[in-house]
């Protein structure tokens, strides 16, 4: 007895501390059959107290009556599915009549505190059928990427959603995106983790980073073409322009339509082009775009009119020739100049990191969804990668990125360096890396640096 007692105590104490320390690993542990035992225990009387249940139809009351058994009970939605996940539990719920996927939606709340779990989250899947996505604990404070995820063609499992499950970048469903946040918001973080993401697939890498190219210079191995100023910049948009028109040209080459060829076999995009012949896809990274479009000079002027344009024009017409565009701010809007909220229009991929004021928020998503807008003022502070993640259909999470080192990104970047596709019209801006790079010294405060 004595030492069921003490394999008891430590028992306890083991989930306690696991679920104080790691709740991940609690959650794997002890957490989900509790909170499935929870949930299946205490179902009906939750959803008679969260207002989900209907009265008994009428010919139930009257086979009751007939019967001479007593008034049947109020019923609440019928449990489809419980399935457990790594991070909570998955509820398909098949609705009554009378109800609608809005009730649920509005009870979520009432829902996450009675069953004791920590998210609730509701979507539609079909009529009559609603989807209940739980969490077990805040799944965003220490992001744990699942070991698998359903990767496809030029899809990047890039974050982690509030919901538990995971944010792709979808570059052939939303070709361009556009991130906005304030400094030390975690854009660059974000952007990093796009970069490992991409790394090892077939696509080339082109990165322009004003800011002396301290974020993507040392992932330079897996870029095809990189510029640190705006005046290089110029040059690789321009380059990219012509690309793109190369493609278009390769693209018209293979299509000759005539009566024989199948609809879905007409080549409309690189996409449809036969993979012998397909030119690899484009991602281009844009750190601080700001420094692209302000200028204190006549000449610094015509620079940035002829860099936005080059970036308009790729955002318009890159799509189908396989140009993405991903773009950094800290704002984005009307005061950066002429043609700015044109670009942003083809921007359709929105995420907003930690802003500081409404109108940047607005710069993401008034044109979408104002509960976005609010969502990513009231991220706080001390939450550095948290951003809203929102598309053109009105939908948004949030999610959060995994902190990705600078030197994690920089070894995925290395072990994929034989991945660097030959694209002849961007060899001019390929980085020179030096085999191995040399080691650096350590900054020393007393001993005088040497050049
Ligand atoms: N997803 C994240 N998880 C944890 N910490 C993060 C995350 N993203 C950013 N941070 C923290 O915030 C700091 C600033 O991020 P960074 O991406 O450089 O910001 P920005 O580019 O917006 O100025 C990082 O050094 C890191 O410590
Ligand atoms: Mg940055």
């Amino acid at each position: 007895m004595t030492w069921f007692m003490v394999a008891l105590v430590l028992v306890v104490a083991a989930a306690v501390i696991l679920r104080w320390r790691r709740p991940a690993w609690y959650w794997l542990t002890f957490g989900v059959t509790l909170a499935t035992l929870r949930v299946l225990v205490r179902y009906a009387s939750v959803m008679d107290a969260c207002g989900l249940t209907v009265p008994p139809s009428r010919w139930r009351l009257a086979l009751a009556r007939l019967a001479n058994r007593p008034v049947p009970q109020s019923r609440p939605p019928r449990i489809l599915r419980i399935h457990p996940t790594r991070t909570g539990l998955v509820l398909r719920l098949g609705l009554r009549p009378g109800q609608d996927a809005f009730d649920v939606a509005a009870a979520s709340d009432r829902l996450r505190h009675s069953f004791s779990l920590y998210g609730v989250t509701s979507r539609e899947l079909r009529s009559g059928v609603v989807e209940v996505r739980m969490t077990g604990y805040d799944v965003l404070k220490r992001v744990q990427m699942p070991a698998r995820t359903d990767n496809g063609l030029m899809r990047v499992p890039v974050a982690l959603r509030e919901d538990g499950s995971v944010h792709y970048r979808d570059y052939r469903a939303v070709p361009h995106g556009l991130t906005l946040g304030a400094t030390e918001s975690g854009k660059s973080v974000y952007q990093r983790n796009l970069v490992a993401g991409l790394a090892a697939m077939d696509v080339a890498l082109v990165g322009i980073d004003c800011k002396q190219g301290v974020e993507l210079f040392p992932l330079a191995r897996r870029f095809s073409a990189l510029a640190d100023n705006p005046d290089t910049a110029l040059d690789l948009l321009e380059a990219l322009v012509s690309h793109m028109a190369d493609v278009y040209q390769l693209i018209r080459s293979q299509q000759c339509i005539s009566v024989a060829i199948p609809d879905a076999e007409i080549a409309a995009d690189i996409w449809d082009l036969p993979a012998d012949l397909r030119p690899v896809p484009v991602v281009v990274l844009v750190d601080e775009v700001a420094e692209l479009a302000l200028f204190a000079t006549k000449d610094e002027e015509k620079r940035r009119d002829r860099i936005i344009t080059a970036l308009v024009r790729l955002a318009q017409l890159g799509r189908a020739a396989g140009i993405y565009l991903e773009i950094c701010g800290q704002r984005f809007g009307a005061e950066l100049g002429k043609s700015i909220t044109m670009l942003r229009s083809q921007l359709t991929g929105r995420t907003a990191h930690r802003v500081n004021d409404e109108t940047s928020a607005n710069m993401a998503f008034a044109d979408i969804s104002p509960d976005a807008v609010l969502a990513a003022v009231q991220i706080p502070t001390d939450m550095r990668g948290v951003a809203i993640a929102g598309d053109s259909s009105g939908g948004w999470a949030r999610i959060r990125a995994p902190h990705t080192s600078l030197r994690e990104a920089v070894n995925i970047c290395n072990k994929h360096a034989d991945r660097v596709p030959d694209l002849p019209a961007l060899a001019a801006f390929r980085p020179a890396v030096a085999p191995s790079l040399p080691a650096c010294a350590p900054l020393s405060k007393t001993a005088p640096a040497t050049a």
